[in-house]
This record gives C-alpha cells, sequence and structure tokens, in this order.
C-alpha cells in the first residue's frame, strides 16, 4: 500500500464537520471466481453510503445504527452487534492518526446491508474520505481506494478489491485482481431490478467456507472458476455491443455455476425463477450469496416484474448502471441512518 501523507496529529478544538461518500455496487458476473484471479464485471448503483464526523469532547461515540426503513430487511442489530464496525472504524481512525475520542461519527445510507450490495466497502471509502478531510489532507482516489481495501479485510478476510474498486470510482468496470480495472461504457444503461432475499448474510463466511472446499477439491472448483471467468469475458463483450439479450443469458448460466459453488440458497434461485417468468433477460445472486440480493436484466416489464416480487413478500426495487456517475457529496442518500454488516 502507498503511504500516506498525514498532517501532525489533530485536535477537535476547530475541526470543521468532514463527510465522505461512495457507492454500493452490483456485481453483474464473476463473483467468487474474481478471488481466484478471475474477472469479474461490477457496476456501481446510485445508492450510497455517507459517513460525517463532527467535534466530540469526551468518550468515542458511534450513532445507533438502523436499516433503512422501507428499503432493507431489518438485518443488522446496531454497532454493538458487529464488533467489525467498531474495529473497522478504529483502523480508519488509526490510518488517518486520529483518536475516536475527538469525534463523532454519523453513518447514513440508502444502501440496503448485509444483501451483497457493497455496504461495507461503501463504508471503507466513505470513512477514508471523510477522515482524509478531517484531518486535511487531499488523497488520490488510489489511494482511497487502497486504504478502503485494508478496512475491507476487517469485514470479509479475503476481498478481491472489486467492491471498495466499484466503490470508490463507481461506473461499470471489468476486474481482475492483480490485474487492475478496465473501465467499461455500456451503450445504454443497463435496466436492472435488484430484489432482497430475506435470509441475511455474510460474505466473509460464505467466502471463507468456499475457500475450505476449494482446499480439499482444487480440482473441481478451478474448473467452474474458470467457467465463470469466461461467462464474465463475453459479458464484458456483451455489454460493450450493447448486447443484452447475451448478457441476461450469461447472468442465468452464472448464476448455474454459483449454485454449483454452493453459494446460493433456496430463496435465491426462487427469486432468480421468478425473474424468468416474467420475462427478465437474466438473473442471478451478486455478491457473496448464501442470502442477499439478486440482480434481474429487464429490457421490458420492469414496474410487473417488482409487481410481482412485492406479491411474493420481497422488496425489490429498479436500478439503471453502467450510466457514467461520480460520487460528490453526501447528498443522493435519503437520510436514514443504515446498519453495516460485512458486504
Ligand atoms: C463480494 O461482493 C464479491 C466476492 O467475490 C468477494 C470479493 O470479490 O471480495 C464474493
Amino acid at each position: 500500500m502507498r503511504s500516506v501523507p498525514i498532517s501532525d496529529t489533530i485536535t477537535p478544538q476547530g475541526v470543521q464537520p468532514a463527510e465522505g461518500a461512495a457507492w454500493g455496487k452490483v456485481i453483474l458476473l464473476g463473483e467468487h471466481a474474481v478471488v481466484y484471479g478471475r474477472t469479474a464485471v461490477a457496476a456501481a448503483i446510485d445508492r450510497q453510503v455517507c459517513v460525517r464526523l463532527t467535534p466530540r469532547q469526551g468518550s468515542a461515540r458511534v450513532a445507533p445504527l438502523e436499516d433503512a426503513p422501507g428499503i432493507a430487511p431489518s438485518l443488522t442489530g446496531g454497532a454493538e452487534s458487529d464488533p467489525r464496525l467498531l474495529r473497522a472504524l478504529a483502523r480508519a481512525a488509526d490510518l488517518f492518526r486520529v483518536s475516536l475520542e475527538d469525534v463523532e461519527i454519523n453513518i447514513t445510507s440508502d444502501l440496503p446491508s448485509s444483501v451483497g450490495l457493497g455496504s461495507s466497502a461503501a463504508l471503507s471509502v466513505s470513512l477514508v474520505r471523510a477522515l482524509a478531510k478531517w484531518t486535511g489532507n487531499s488523497l488520490e482516489d488510489d489511494v482511497v481506494c487502497s486504504h478502503a481495501l485494508d478496512i475491507e479485510r476487517i469485514f470479509h478476510g479475503f476481498p478481491s478489491g472489486i467492491d471498495n474498486t466499484v466503490a470508490t470510482y463507481g461506473g461499470l468496470v471489468a476486474f481482475r485482481r492483480g490485474q487492475g480495472t478496465r473501465w467499461l461504457t455500456a451503450p445504454r444503461p443497463l435496466p436492472l431490478v435488484i430484489v432482497l432475499g430475506r435470509s441475511s448474510r455474510d460474505t466473509g463466511s460464505v467466502v471463507s467456507s468456499l475457500r475450505e472446499r476449494w482446499t480439499a477439491a482444487p480440482d473441481r472448483y478451478e474448473v467452474l472458476f474458470d467457467i465463470i471467468g469466461h461467462i464474465a469475458a463475453s459479458g464484458e463483450r456483451a455489454i460493450s455491443t450493447g448486447d443484452i439479450e447475451t448478457l441476461g443469458s450469461l447472468m442465468f448460466q452464472d448464476h448455474a455455476v454459483l449454485r454449483r459453488l454452493g453459494v446460493s440458497t433456496e430463496e435465491l434461485d426462487q427469486l432468480v425463477e421468478l425473474a424468468r417468468r416474467n420475462g427478465a433477460l437474466g438473473a442471478k445472486l451478486t455478491g457473496g450469496g448464501g442470502g442477499g440480493a439478486v440482480i434481474c436484466l429487464c429490457e421490458k416489464g420492469r414496474t410487473e416484474l417488482i409487481e410481482a416480487f412485492c406479491r411474493g413478500g420481497s422488496t425489490a426495487f429498479s436500478a439503471d448502471v453502467g450510466a457514467a456517475a461520480r460520487v460528490s457529496r453526501c447528498g443522493s442518500a435519503t437520510g436514514t441512518q443504515a446498519g453495516l454488516h460485512g458486504q
């Protein structure tokens, strides 16, 4: 990691409030295999986590956290119930030589947490951005991204780096660990429906349990990772040429391989089938799996698909991804305080 020039030790007196924000993400193709060096394709979604720091005298306080009502099922029990959140805050504060005693940390978000939409990476990036401002440092995005990866490791052990990359830069990317990021351009935004499963999940444990299975039978899993890598490479071409029928078909194929990896669930499979029956061009789990969200690619009938999910008791919303966008301020989040657990 590059070293960051940090200004002298900070005192709370006279320090202005500082904010940082970052996007959530969807992985369109290639999760899990990306941890093992294959390509994955991901895009930012227009939902953000925002961290606001204000001066504080006395003991450190993190504002109580809740999921965003109406957006996420209540998956979290607050900062106290997830020691990783407090460790992540401490790690971020350490990076900037800030004492947590001096700062009140408010986290707001319209990004559902614990569902594979990148809330821990978005939190990590927004914390780094806020702390950089708080300490009077101006950081390049690549430094922000690298610090955020460091914090992400607290949430899920072996992150590939794709989540913090998208949270930092936004946009649409083809990412391969150790080989950097290719920025993709879709001729037009990709029309998605995102549906949230009811079961809580944790990327770290899904990734480490797959690692155990891979260690026991590497050949079996390497073949599946290769297949996913090929699917993602084909998806990259389909996106660039605007061939969304092919992209959709690749999403279904990817989900089938993710099932074979053992990272899907019955509920996620049912959501994918419901999307297929309702005319989606493609659907798959997104992120770590083991619960969480499904993304569906829909040329037509998005409203009807969302209604079908809602009738089945799920929460669903639409998202257009692939259009260029950048995080500029804490503004587009609805201002709801959000719990952040793992991914
Ligand atoms: C999590 O969003 C995606 C995984 O591939 C883990 C990672 O790449 O860090 C499951």
